[in-house]
């Protein structure tokens, strides 16, 4: 059926999500305080991405926005900007849902219990933009998990590293890090808040494989400190779950050509998770004792990523989805272990993290 969807934030993602939705045949308006974003959008990104520009998307300032109802509220602004944007939009308009980008907020968590206890009373579903959880490649190593095949597992890693040229190509209007959010770890950037899809890919496959919440943390970086910026380009995190596995987490703006992976290591093999193993798409590799290493190469394009989460936003509107990986649950447990990270750095101390609320008061010193 068609869906009404208003999009905050005429960036990168905003067009992103923008093209996904109108691959659905929905209604899109993208709204955005800066009027040269605008401009840029329809003049630039969405046809240099996807050949020409829609004139059925509806652009507007926000101060503009129309009093209409929408189906679903996309949040695509900087990190230090969701929350007040969630908080109010969750007390004065009724989407059905409400995808907030990644990471959910800044390392201070300021507001994201407040967020928790709205979005807890309200009739609106509440997600967080970890879109890798919903890939093909996800799809095909959850099966291989559930078939028990590399026993048990005794420990994940994962890295997402990438030179950050790469996000400053998708954002020719920025000359570099200090031009945005992206160069402030405090504001959301950095290499901990901005590639915590692997932090987030690490919590999944250790919630598919029933392992627990991660409880402790400890964190080491490498902070680049100049006029203009300051955030971390290399983030190793080291972490444990509840019921006692422990892993490794890796993420940096230096790597080129880029690696993001998740290696999960079992008692009778191993699985390997990529994301754009080649020009082809994204690949798992398995193994298992007795047998040959196998690849799936599982075909994808960039818009693909956007569209598989536009359709399972579909799909929790229809009822079909009982527990969503991009639940903000889930995202604020992401959010915990990004601040829990920092912390640990600033202290060179092991932090433990009690999820008795979103906020800082819940990490301490182990
Ligand atoms: N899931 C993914 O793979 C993915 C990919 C890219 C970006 N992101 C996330 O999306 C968010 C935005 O990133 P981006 O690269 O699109 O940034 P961007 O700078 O390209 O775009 C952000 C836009 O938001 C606008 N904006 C700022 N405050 C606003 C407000 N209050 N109301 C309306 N518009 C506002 C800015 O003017 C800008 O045009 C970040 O949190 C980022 O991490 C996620």
């Amino acid at each position: 059926m068609n869906k009404k969807v208003k999009i905050y934030g005429a960036g990168s993602i905003g067009n992103h999500l923008a093209y996904a939705s109108r691959s659905m045949g929905w209604d899109v308006l993208m709204c955005d305080n800066d009027p040269q974003a605008l401009t840029r959008t329809k003049s630039e990104i969405y046809p240099g991405r996807y050949g020409k520009w829609d004139d059925k998307i509806r652009l507007c300032l926000v101060q503009d926005i129309p009093n209409e109802e929408f189906d679903i509220v996309i949040i695509g602004t900087p990190p230090d900007t969701h929350l007040d944007l969630a908080i109010r939009i969750l007390k004065e308009e009724h989407p059905r849902i409400l995808l907030i980008e990644k990471p959910l907020c800044t390392p201070k968590l300021e507001k994201a219990q407040t967020l928790y206890e709205l979005a807890s009373q309200s009739e609106t579903v509440v997600c967080v933009g970890y879109n890798h959880t919903l890939g093909q490649n996800t799809a095909e190593a959850e099966k291989i998990l559930r078939r028990g095949k590399i026993g048990e597992c005794i420990t994940i890693n994962a890295g997402f590293q990438e030179h950050w040229g790469g996000i400053f190509r998708a954002h020719p209007w920025l000359a570099g890090p200090q031009d945005s959010y992206l160069g402030f770890s405090q504001r959301g950037g950095g290499a901990t808040g901005e590639h915590s899809h692997a932090i987030n890919i690490w919590q999944h496959f250790a919630h598919t494989l029933d392992l627990g919440r991660i409880i402790e943390v400890s964190a080491f970086m490498d902070i680049v400190k100049e006029e203009k910026t300051e955030y971390d380009q290399i983030s190793h995190i080291t972490v444990k779950t509840e019921k006692g596995l422990v892993g490794f987490i890796t993420q940096d703006v230096v790597t080129e050509p880029p690696k993001k992976y998740v290696r999960i290591q079992g008692r009778e093999g191993f699985l390997e998770w990529y994301v754009n193993w080649s020009s082809e798409g994204d690949a798992i590799i398995s193994h298992c004792k007795g047998e040959v290493v196998t690849k799936k190469i599982l075909p994808k394009k960039r818009p693909d990523d956007f569209k598989w989460e536009v359709e399972h936003l579909e799909q929790i509107i229809e009822g079909r989805i009982q527990e969503s990986p991009i639940s903000l649950e889930r995202g604020l447990d992401t959010m915990m272990v990004i601040a829990a990270a920092y912390l640990s750095h600033q202290r060179k101390q092991v932090m433990r993290v009690d999820y008795s609320s979103y906020t800082l008061d819940s990490i301490r010193d182990a």
